[in-house]
């Protein structure tokens, strides 16, 4: 609300960047995570550019399983309004022409940023022709925050003698991840999981001394677990990060922080549904993988869990798309959701781990869902978000 958009063209990068499968849209949360700015800027008046990225395409042209098409039907039927989609090049005449030609409470959406080399490269002429005829950007794009791309960092650079400002998706993402883990209530709780221990090492490291346990569950624990000299079965390890799991051990528990791994296991002769099952120890008999975190590994983390005032948690338990292997991630949710409704603050990141919480029906009873990925892993590392500093600047 800082910026009068009354009349004025505003525009807007979100991240569509939209699960598809067979040309529909799968999940529209990021979608309707954007609908707090969109329906802002329209309802005082203002008329609104949406630019967005979609996958990873070449960077040569258009590639129609990268349209953002289906984006503007999913969009035009939850803002209940039209949205022109006009072309399939954000830069040609006909995108130019749908951006001049705008009345107020217009919504206009170009297709995927990423079909010109220019977005990903962060140029500077690319960025040019965007900014071309609007009055203010606003950038509501969290979950692609971790990146330079042109319409990240050179296109509010571009915007210099115009507003620039942070949308609300993007304000909230930066309280809960930015400010609530900068001072946090304690006890603080990190529930870390997902396949790898490389993916989470910057975290660890970051978090070691911060807070006050570390749970560590999902396939990951198992690295862990190798490097403590456990008998892990056939489980997935990451081989060349059992030594540099061990320091980390070391580095913790040399901190103030107390690791939690787990101490029992649901295992199964196959990562499928219908293998066989059973539940282990921490020792895991040769011919099994540990495909969740045991009953009492699960309950000794919700325990810790339900006592915190404030949790983030990245990561499932186990591999939580195959039942039974979904219980432990269950259990932490539903803890999340216990220590929520006792006050606490509790912040669930990561592809995944938003969607296993969401698909259990947990979404509404943890303080926060983050719609970022990566994104929400480079703020735990505390690493750079250069779209944050390119705002920042302006
Ligand atoms: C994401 O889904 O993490 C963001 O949209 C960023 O996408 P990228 O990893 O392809 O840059």
């Amino acid at each position: 609300d800082l910026v009068d958009v009354a009349h004025a063209t505003v525009l807007v990068r979100v991240d569509f960047n939209v699960p598809l499968q067979e040309g529909s849209i799968a999940d529209d949360t990021r979608i309707r995570a954007a609908l707090p700015t969109i329906e802002s800027i329209l309802e005082r008046g203002g008329r609104v550019v949406l630019m967005s990225h979609l996958g990873r395409p070449g960077g040569k042209g258009h590639e129609p399983e990268f349209s953002l098409e289906p984006a503007a039907t999913r969009l035009a039927e939850l803002l209940g309004r039209p949205v022109a989609f006009p072309s399939n090049d954000c830069t040609d005449d006909d995108a130019r022409r749908a951006v001049a030609g705008m009345a107020d409470g217009d919504v206009v959406l170009l297709e995927n940023l990423r079909f010109h080399p220019g977005e990903k490269k962060g140029d500077a002429s690319f960025a040019g022709i965007l900014v071309a005829g609007v009055d203010a950007y606003c950038n509501d794009a969290f979950g692609t925050a971790h990146r330079s791309d042109a319409s990240m960092v050179a296109t509010p650079t571009a915007m210099a003698d115009r507003p620039c400002v942070a949308g609300r998706l993007l304000e909230r993402e930066l309280r809960y991840l930015g400010e609530t883990i900068a001072a946090p209530e304690r006890p603080f709780v990190a529930i870390l999981g997902g396949a790898k221990v490389s993916d989470k090492l910057k975290t660890i490291r970051r978090l070691a001394g911060v807070v006050d346990t570390l749970v560590v569950g999902g396939a990951m624990a198992f690295t862990l677990l190798k490097a403590k000299g456990c008998a892990v079965g056939r489980s997935l390890v990451e081989s060349d990060m059992v030594e540099e799991a061990g320091r980390m051990i070391e580095e913790v528990a040399a901190s103030s922080t107390t690791l939690l791994l787990p101490s029992d296991f649901v295992c199964g002769a196959e990562p499928k549904a219908g293998t066989t099952t059973s539940i282990s120890g921490t020792e895991i008999p040769d011919d099994m993988m540990g495909l969740d975190i045991g009953p009492e590994s699960a309950e000794r983390f919700a325990e810790t869990v339900r006592a915190a005032r404030t949790v983030v948690w990245n990561g499932p338990m186990g591999l939580f798309e195959v039942a039974p292997f979904d219980q432990g991630t269950r259990t932490v949710a539903e803890a999340l959701a216990a220590a929520t409704e006792a006050g606490g603050t509790t912040i669930v990141g990561g592809g995944d781990t938003a969607s296993a919480v969401q698909g259990m029906g947990f979404g509404e009873r943890v303080s926060h869902v983050s719609t970022g990925g990566g994104a929400s892993l480079t703020m735990l590392e505390g690493g750079p978000m250069p779209a944050v500093e390119a705002l920042d600047a302006t």
